[in-house]
This record gives C-alpha cells, structure tokens and sequence, in this order.
C-alpha cells in the first residue's frame, strides 16, 4: 500500500486549482440511474471513491466512460435493482442508489453499509423517508430489502439533517409524480448541486419560503449535461494548510461562501486573507496563531469534513483551544498520530482540549480516514524532519492528486509503495 514521505519546514507558495467536489459527484453519478438517457458530468474528480461509484453503476447495468474530467454515462440494457456487497463495504455513498432503484423498480436490495471509522452511521433516516413514500423496508441477512406497491409524494420530515438521507429521498422523490417536502434537510451546497442536476432532468427541485425541500417529482426523467460544483472541503484543507504553514497560497477556483465559516475562524486566529469572486489568498504571517472554541455543525456550520485539518492547525497556536465534534462519535482519530509528533491534545468523548506547541517533529503515523490523513499531511508540511504516512489510500478517497497539488506549492511529498520501490 502507498506511503507519503513528507520533509517538513517548507511554507507553501502558489496557487493551488481545487477539483470538483468528491461529495457532489457522487450523489450525482448516482443520479443517472433515474434516467436511460446519457448523462454527462464534468469536472469530476479522479479519485479512488469516483472510480468505486463508477464500477457500482456497471455492476447495475450503466456503461460508464471517465476521461480527462469527464464522465459519459449510457444506459446499456436494462438495469439491476441489486448490488454486491463488496462494492457496498468500500463506500457508505453507495446505499445512495436506494433512492433511485427503489423509484424505478419498486423493489431494491442493498446490503446494509457496515459502519466504518467514523462511527455506526445508521441509515435509519433514510428508511424512514422510504416508508413515507410508500415502501415497505424489511432486513435480510445483512441486505436492506425496500418494495413498494406504489409510491406516493409524501412530507417528511427528517429527525436530523442527515446529507446522504437528503440526497437519496430527493432521488426517489424526483421519479414520484407529485409534490414530496422534505423538512429539516441538509442545506449543505453539495444538495444544491443535486437538486439543479435534478431540475435540469425535468423534476423541480427547490427550497420554499419556509426552508423545505420541495421535489415535484415526474414519470420519467431526462438525461442531463451537468459540471460539478468546486469541492469545499478541499479548498478548506488547503486553506488551512497554507495558514498551517504561514505560506502564501492562493486556492483558485474555489466558492468561498461555501467556506465563510472556515474564513471567519481562521481571520479570527490571525491569519490574513484576501477574498476573491473564486479565490482565496492566504497571506503570510508572523504573529502568534491565536487558539479559538469551535464546535463542527450542519452546513453553514464549520464543518465536520474541515475538523481534523482544522485541529493540525490548532496545535500550533499560542495557547489553549478547544474542538466539540458534534456530528460524529469517533471522528478524533488522527489525535493519538498529531500526539506523536509532538502535539498536546486530550480527547474525551467529543471534545479535544489542544495545547499549543512551538514545534512539531516527523514520525511514522498511520491515516484512518481521509480527513484525518490529510491533517497528518498538513502536520508533516509543518514539522522538523521527515514524516511517513502508512494507508495513504484515505487521503486518495477525497483528494485529487495530494502530493502533486502540494509538491506545486513548494512541498516535498514522496509517494512510495514499501512492497514495490525500493527506497
Ligand atoms: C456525508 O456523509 C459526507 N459523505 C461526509 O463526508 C460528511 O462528513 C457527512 O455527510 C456530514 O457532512 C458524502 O457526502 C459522500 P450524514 P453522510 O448522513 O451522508 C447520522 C468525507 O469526509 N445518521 O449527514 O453519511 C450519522 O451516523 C465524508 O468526505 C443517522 O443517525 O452523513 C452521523 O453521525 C465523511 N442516521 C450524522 O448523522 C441516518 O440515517 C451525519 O451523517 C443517517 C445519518
């Protein structure tokens, strides 16, 4: 498995062009399986999660070609309303095809997505929204089974504003001739982007006066040439790695409303920005980072995705701060790793109370997931020495080409596989 080597001390100078968002094209990708019409999707992301959608939408009959950012994708004989559980275990996202398959056929079978490092991660809330609009969920040896006589437009009001709940109800809502509303939803931007890829497909799509999502839902839907949003998260985690690193980077091709509450936090701590239409300039620093509360929260909150790099950042304040994961259970994983690099950090249940140290040092640490890796990276850019990463395989989910970005901006990322190079 690949291994980042990180050399540390290097302040990040440049610009750095984000990709389009990892958790916008997913949904969407899935989005095809409500039409047999091409579908075309640009700005996609290479990444390990894109390619693994790609092979479930094959696997339920979709012929899908990925070059150069875009992705075509054609019906080619009829469609599965199956899935394998190998494919489910590599990525919760892809219970996300629910939604689609259950409008279309009436009957799905989906293997229930395990929990994984961040946590249980239920899907009750998404099955409760299924029965609203008719079906009946049952479980079955380790598969969710949803089939519906007939499904009908429903109000549904979701317990939590859970993002993959938000998504997977609207795709099934859109096949549901009539008018679903869906309250306490999601409003992070990556719904924004489905539901216009589901307007453009001939269901309307829109937020009322009251914050509801109201999906007025068709027989069938057209295909749709669509170009995905820019990732916020990873425009946040360059963001935070230039400041981490008192570089001078801009991140172009970004939304920075889409990060306002990362922008106020880190202008707050000292760092100086220059807010462009698509861009953010981090300037260079040499006063103290000043340590601030945050607690993560549902978009336009500071987001749970930014925590991790946002806590590497935190360790090399002045003084004390405080982090309250409020979404996810075990979401501190990549504490012990910053831990051994020198950092001062005590975790209890959701909260990690952060130290400030003067300097980190290199280690060998280990990624657990793709946010916490990517912290671990940012923690490398800034520590004294050498920095080895194992299971690099996290961050290659949900970053586009990490140590060439990096390596652009003044870093010195080394990707090598212990069992192939010999180093
Ligand atoms: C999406 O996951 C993102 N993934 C996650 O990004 C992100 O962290 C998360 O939203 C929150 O913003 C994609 O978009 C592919 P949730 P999702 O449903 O939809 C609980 C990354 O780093 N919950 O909003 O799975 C759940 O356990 C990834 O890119 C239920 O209890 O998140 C969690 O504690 C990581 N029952 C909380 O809600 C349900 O039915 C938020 O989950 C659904 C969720």
């Amino acid at each position: 498995m690949d291994r980042f080597l990180v050399e540390g001390g290097k302040k990040l100078k440049g610009t750095v062009k984000i990709s389009g968002s990892k958790n916008a094209c997913l949904p969407i990708l899935v989005a095809s399986l409500l039409t047999d019409e091409p579908f075309v999707l640009h700005r996609v992301p290479n990444l390990r999660d894109v390619r693994t959608t790609l092979k479930i939408l094959t696997a339920l009959g979709k012929k899908a070609q990925y070059e150069n950012g875009t992705v075509t994708i054609t019906a080619d004989g009829a469609l599965k309303n199956m899935l394998p559980y190998e494919l489910v275990k590599q990525m919760r996202a892809s219970f996300w095809v629910a939604g689609p398959l259950l409008a279309r056929f009436k009957e799905a079978v989906i293997p229930l997505p395990g929990g994984c490092a961040l946590g249980a991660r239920p899907v009750d809330i998404h099955l409760k929204g299924f029965e609203r609009l008719g079906a009946v969920c049952t479980t079955d040896r380790g598969n969710v089974v949803l089939s519906a006589q007939q499904l009908q437009p429903a109000k549904i009001t979701l317990r939590f504003p859970s993002v993959g709940a938000t998504q997977n109800l609207m795709m099934c809502a859109a096949l549901i001739p009539g008018e679903t509303v869906l309250e306490n939803v999601a409003k992070e931007p990556e719904i924004d982007d489905v539901a216009a890829v589901l307007t453009k497909m001939g269901a309307e799509v829109f937020t009322d006066e009251k914050g509801r999502l109201v999906v007025r839902g068709q027989k069938a839907l057209r295909g749709v040439e669509h170009t995905v949003v820019a990732d916020r998260i990873e425009s946040g985690s360059y963001m935070i790695a230039a400041a981490a690193t008192r570089g001078d980077v801009k991140v172009d091709g970004c939304v920075p409303e889409h990060n306002s509450i990362l922008l106020e936090y880190l202008q707050e701590a000292g760092v100086p920005l220059e807010i462009g239409p698509d861009y953010v300039h981090v300037k260079p620093y040499d006063t103290p980072l000043k340590p601030l509360r945050m607690k993560t929260a549902p978009y336009p909150g500071f987001a749970t995705d930014l925590q991790a790099p946002w806590m590497t950042l935190m360790v090399l304040a002045q003084g004390a701060s405080e982090i309250d994961e409020d979404i996810f259970e075990n979401r501190f994983m990549h504490a012990p790793e910053l831990v051994r690099m020198g950092a001062d950090i005590v975790t209890e249940k959701s909260i990690a109370r952060v130290n400030g140290v003067k300097q980190l040092s290199g280690a060998h640490v280990m990624a657990s997931d793709l946010r916490g890796g990517f912290a671990l990276l940012i923690a490398g850019l800034c520590a004294q020495g050498i920095t080895e990463i194992e299971r690099v395989y996290h961050i290659d989910r949900g970053y586009e080409d990490p140590e060439g970005k990096l390596n652009a901006v003044g870093a010195k990322v080394t990707r090598y596989n212990p069992d192939k190079d010999d180093f």
